[in-house]
C-alpha cells in the first residue's frame, strides 16, 4: 500500500494522521529548529515570512509571533487536514498567521514575501525545481530562504531504527530511492545545490547543523505506532503481532532512553539561499 500512494495521498492520509496525533510530542521534539528559524527570521529583520510545508502550524505560528506588529506568517502546506489543525491552533493563539493550502509548485499569495522558511517541509516536492521556482517568484528579488532538512540515513540512526530493528519481522519495505520525495531526499547536498540553481536561488549554502532532540519516554510507543514507515504497518497489524513488534522495538530503542527521556541528535543541513 505505502508504495502506490503518492505524496498528496500520503500526507492527507496516514501520515497526517501520525503527525495529528503526535503534534505535541513532535513540537516538542523539534523545538530546536523552531528557535533556529525564529532567530534566522529575527536576524534579517523579515516582515512578511512563508513557511513551506508548515504542517500543523508550530514553526508558523512562533514567526507569526515573532514578527507581530511589523508582519506576518503565512503557512503553506498540501495536507488539508494538518492546515486545518495549523489554522485552529493560530486562532486560538491569537497570533496572525495566515494559511495556503496546496502543493508548493502551484500555490500563489496576493503580495510577495520577504523570507521563506522551512522545518523539514521542503523534501517530499514531486517536482522540486518546480517548486523552488514557484516559491521563489512568490518572494521579493533578493529575499532569504532558511530551510532545515535531515542529512543521510546513516547520520540519523535515530530515524532509521525502526526499520533496521523490524527488518525481519515484517514484510519487506520497498526500497527508498535517495532522489525520491522523502524524509532524506535532500541528504545530497550537490543534489540541494543543483534544485536550487535550476529554481534559479543563488547563493546557496548549506551548513551542517545539529540539534539535540528530546521527548519523554511515556510518549516513545505512541511515537513508534505513528511515525514513519514502520508506524504504518505497526497500525494495520492484529493487536498480538503489533503487541511483539512493539516489544523488539522498545529494546532497539533503549540506547535513545535516558531515564524518562528518549533523546537523539538530527543530524541535518541549514539551507540558507537567496531568491
Ligand atoms: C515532515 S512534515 C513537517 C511539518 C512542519 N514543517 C513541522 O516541522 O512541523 C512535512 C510537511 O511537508 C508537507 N508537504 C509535503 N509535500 C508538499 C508539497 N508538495 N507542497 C507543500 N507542502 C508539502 C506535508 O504535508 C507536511 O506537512
Amino acid at each position: 500500500m505505502i508504495e502506490t500512494m503518492t505524496q498528496a495521498q500520503l500526507w492527507n492520509g496516514p501520515a497526517a494522521d501520525a503527525w495529528l496525533t503526535m503534534q505535541s510530542t513532535l513540537d516538542q521534539l523539534f523545538e530546536p529548529f523552531e528557535t533556529a528559524m525564529v532567530d534566522a527570521v529575527t536576524e534579517v529583520g523579515a516582515r512578511h515570512v512563508l513557511d513551506i510545508g508548515c504542517g500543523t502550524g508550530a514553526t508558523t505560528i512562533a514567526i507569526g509571533r515573532a514578527v507581530a506588529g511589523r508582519g506576518h506568517a503565512t503557512g503553506a502546506d498540501l495536507s488539508v487536514p494538518m492546515i486545518d489543525l495549523a489554522k485552529q491552533r493560530a486562532g486560538l493563539c491569537g497570533v496572525d498567521a495566515r494559511f495556503i493550502a496546496g502543493d508548493a509548485s502551484r500555490i500563489t499569495a496576493d503580495a510577495p514575501f520577504d523570507m521563506a522558511v522551512s522545518r523539514f517541509g521542503i523534501m517530499f516536492f514531486d517536482e522540486p525545481v518546480a517548486a523552488f521556482a514557484r516559491i521563489r517568484a512568490m518572494l521579493l528579488p533578493d529575499a532569504p530562504l532558511t530551510a532545515f532538512a535531515w542529512r543521510s540515513p546513516g547520520e540519523n540512526p535515530f530515524m532509521t531504527c525502526a526499520e533496521r530493528a523490524t527488518a525481519e519481522m515484517l514484510p519487506p519495505l520497498p526500497p527508498q530511492q535517495a532522489d525520491a520525495p522523502g524524509q532524506f531526499a535532500f541528504a545530497d547536498p550537490d543534489r540541494v545545490r543543483a534544485i536550487l540553481a535550476d529554481a534559479g536561488w543563488s547563493h546557496a549554502v548549506l551548513t551542517p547543523f545539529d540539534a539535540e532532540c528530546t521527548m519523554p519516554l511515556a510518549a516513545l510507543d505512541a511515537y513508534l505506532l505513528h511515525m514513519g514507515r514502520v508506524g504504518i504497518v505497526l497500525r494495520q497489524l492484529d493487536d498480538a503481532s503489533r503487541a511483539a513488534v512493539l516489544a523488539q522495538l522498545r529494546d532497539a530503542f533503549a540506547s535513545f532512553v535516558d531515564g524518562d527521556c528518549v533523546s537523539f541528535t538530527a543530524a541535518c543541513w541549514r539551507i540558507d539561499a537567496r531568491a
